[in-house]
């Protein structure tokens, strides 16, 4: 518990250690056997501009990173964990303040009951600042960056896909790793100029008949009444929720997500199933039934749609059970936005600055699927998925005669130890580890092949010492083998 606690007090004195050491550092990393990974949590935030009238969301924005040593032959790569000491930072260059941008910071007592100096967010955080890491989790994250969609430079243009800078630093204060991600923000909330509303003021004129209504008290924040996750407000007892009152009441009126999500200008959904042809209603359904799923349960914000769906992408391409795909990890740890980024910016999109990174990382846009760019080369063992992009080409042209399993090398194996099989006719091959008991442990190879003389790696460090099988399944034709395991 005390360990703890030291820990705590040594985070938080990070920030403090590195505004006194920031000229020192230098602009290049010292070594290139780390990445950093960056994306947003959603595709897209969203806050209004002017905080005059009415408050729908704030100014409020969220960033994680992963840090990563990369691997080599002998190593798989390794995620860095909090007692690691690596800590990052976070800048968004040409974007270094907000408070004359908008006037949240006029009104952010009044609404949030709480003084904030300018430029600093709801939770503590400014635009630039060291990100959270704890010791239970493996990833760095900051919310309630508060951001706006106007650089310094141009303060009337609305840039809603803007890049920021995060810099890994090692307990020494060593540059290690830099990358770019996006920080989506886009202030349109177009209740007045998509032309439905008049002004915020009759909005807020045609609520005077709710009891405890009062709109000398402007401005008013919808959350106070209606609860709503997205700002984590429990709301009023017996009003309902945020997001069910507001498409219901226009699920009659229109059918377009764009009049209040943004945008006409923003087009926050543009990823790659944009491209493909998909729309909002899709995945969500019409404005109505977003409202009406949840007054029969759903809970706004925390039950989306999710790619595992089996009329979608289906269970080998499911979040975790229970979690949404921002919180879902998959390959090795990584959360599955470290590869394909956020919801609604799944890689490649159509917005250049999305695609900055992984270009960057692995020299072309979309998925990170280019293994080396974290193992250091391509592995012939299973990844994210059961993707195999060795071990689906055949080693040699050598057509084999019969379909089996030859001996693994090295025997016994302490890291990985590779099996070379042979497949003598095409079909689907099953190639798998189970233990002693018969449990499977690890799927090496489930995909169609042609004849050929292959070979699967098995990385075995997850493993207990002992004795394992390996077996073969192709056309009905088995074939096992004993692989030992020692530490
Ligand atoms: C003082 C509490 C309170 C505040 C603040 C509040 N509302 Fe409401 N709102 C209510 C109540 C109560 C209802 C009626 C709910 C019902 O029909 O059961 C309601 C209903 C609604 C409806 C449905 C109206 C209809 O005709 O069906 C919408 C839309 C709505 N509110 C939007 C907003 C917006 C936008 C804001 C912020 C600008 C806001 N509310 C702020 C209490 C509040
Ligand atoms: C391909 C399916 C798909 C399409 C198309 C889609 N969404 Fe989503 N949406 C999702 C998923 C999945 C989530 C939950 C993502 C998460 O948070 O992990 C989500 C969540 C959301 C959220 C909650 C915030 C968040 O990111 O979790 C909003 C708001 C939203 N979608 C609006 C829209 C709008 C507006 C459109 C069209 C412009 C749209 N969506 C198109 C799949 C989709
Ligand atoms: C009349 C304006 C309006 C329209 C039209 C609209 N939305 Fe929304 N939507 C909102 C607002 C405002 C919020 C944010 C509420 C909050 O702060 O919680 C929201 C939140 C959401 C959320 C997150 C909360 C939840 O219920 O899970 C989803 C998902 C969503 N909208 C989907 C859609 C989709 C899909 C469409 C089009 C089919 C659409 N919306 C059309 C105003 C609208
Ligand atoms: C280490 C990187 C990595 C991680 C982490 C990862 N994926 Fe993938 N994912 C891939 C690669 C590589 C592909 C293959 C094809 C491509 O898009 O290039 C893929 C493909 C997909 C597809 C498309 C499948 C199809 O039908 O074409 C979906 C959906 C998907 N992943 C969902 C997820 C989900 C959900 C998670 C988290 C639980 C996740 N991925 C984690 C790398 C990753
Ligand atoms: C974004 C970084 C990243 C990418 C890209 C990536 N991996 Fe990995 N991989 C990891 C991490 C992290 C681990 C976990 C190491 C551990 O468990 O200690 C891992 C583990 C593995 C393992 C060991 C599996 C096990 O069961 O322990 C294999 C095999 C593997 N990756 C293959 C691949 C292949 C093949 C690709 C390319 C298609 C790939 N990886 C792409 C980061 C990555």
């Amino acid at each position: 518990m005390k360990k703890h606690i030291l820990f705590l007090a040594v985070a938080m004195a990070v920030p403090i250690l590195l505004l006194a050491l920031k000229p020192a550092v230098p602009s290049k990393p010292a070594t290139e056997q780390y990445i950093i990974i960056a994306w947003n949590d959603l595709g897209m935030h969203c806050a209004n501009l002017d905080f005059s009238n009415m408050c729908i969301l704030p100014p409020y924005n969220n960033q994680i990173a992963q840090v990563i040593l990369k691997g080599s032959q002998t190593n798989l790569p390794a995620i860095m964990p909090a007692s690691s000491g690596i800590y990052v930072t976070y800048e968004i260059p040409g974007n270094t303040e907000s408070a004359s941008k908008t006037n949240f910071w006029n009104y952010s007592q009044h609404i949030f009951g709480v003084v904030l100096s300018p430029n600093i967010g709801l939770t503590g955080f400014g635009l630039t600042g060291t990100m959270m890491q704890s010791d239970t989790i493996n990833y760095h994250h900051v919310e309630g960056i508060p951001v706006t969609a106007f650089p310094d430079a141009a303060p009337t243009v609305s840039t809603p896909y803007q890049l920021t800078l995060m810099k890994a630093y090692s307990a020494t204060n060593q540059l290690l790793a830099t990358t770019q991600s996006v920080i989506p923000i886009s202030h349109e909330i177009n209740c007045v100029s998509s032309g439905c509303h008049s002004s915020e003021l009759n909005i807020l004129n045609a609520h005077e008949s709710v009891p405890g209504f009062n709109i000398a008290n402007k401005p008013i924040l919808c959350a106070t009444c209606h609860s709503d996750n997205a700002l984590g407000m429990p709301g009023q007892a017996g009003v309902p929720p945020f997001s069910q009152v507001i498409h219901q009441k226009h699920g009659n009126k229109t059918n377009d997500c764009y009049k209040c999500h943004p945008g006409p200008n923003t087009q926050c959904f543009r990823d790659i199933m944009h491209t493909g042809g998909m729309t909002c209603q899709n995945c969500h359904g019409s404005v109505s039934n977003v409202g009406n799923t949840i007054a029969s349960g759903r809970k706004p914000w925390l039950e989306e749609p999710s790619c595992g769906a089996t009329a979608c992408h289906g269970s080998n391409f499911a979040e975790q059970p229970g979690k949404l795909f921002r919180q879902s990890k998959g390959h090795g740890g990584l959360f599955c936005s470290a590869c394909h980024s956020s919801p609604h910016s799944i890689l490649p999109t159509t917005q250049p600055n999305d695609n900055v990174q992984n270009i960057a990382l692995q020299g072309f846009a979309g998925t990170l699927s280019n293994c080396s760019v974290c193992h250091g080369y391509t592995p012939a063992g299973p990844g994210p998925h059961g993707f195999n992009p060795l071990g689906i080409k055949p080693v040699t042209s050598n057509i084999p005669a019969k379909s089996e399993i030859l001996q693994n090398y090295p025997n016994p194996a302490s890291f990985m130890t590779s099996i070379p099989y042979n497949i003598a006719s095409a079909g689907l091959v099953k190639l798998v580890v189970v233990n002693l008991k018969g449990e499977q442990v690890a799927i090496l190879m489930n995909n169609p092949l042609q004849p050929g003389e292959y070979k699967a790696e098995f990385y075995t460090t997850r493993f207990p010492a002992g004795t394992y099988i390996c077996k073969l399944n192709v056309n009905g034709s088995y074939d096992s083998r004993k692989i030992v395991v020692i530490k």
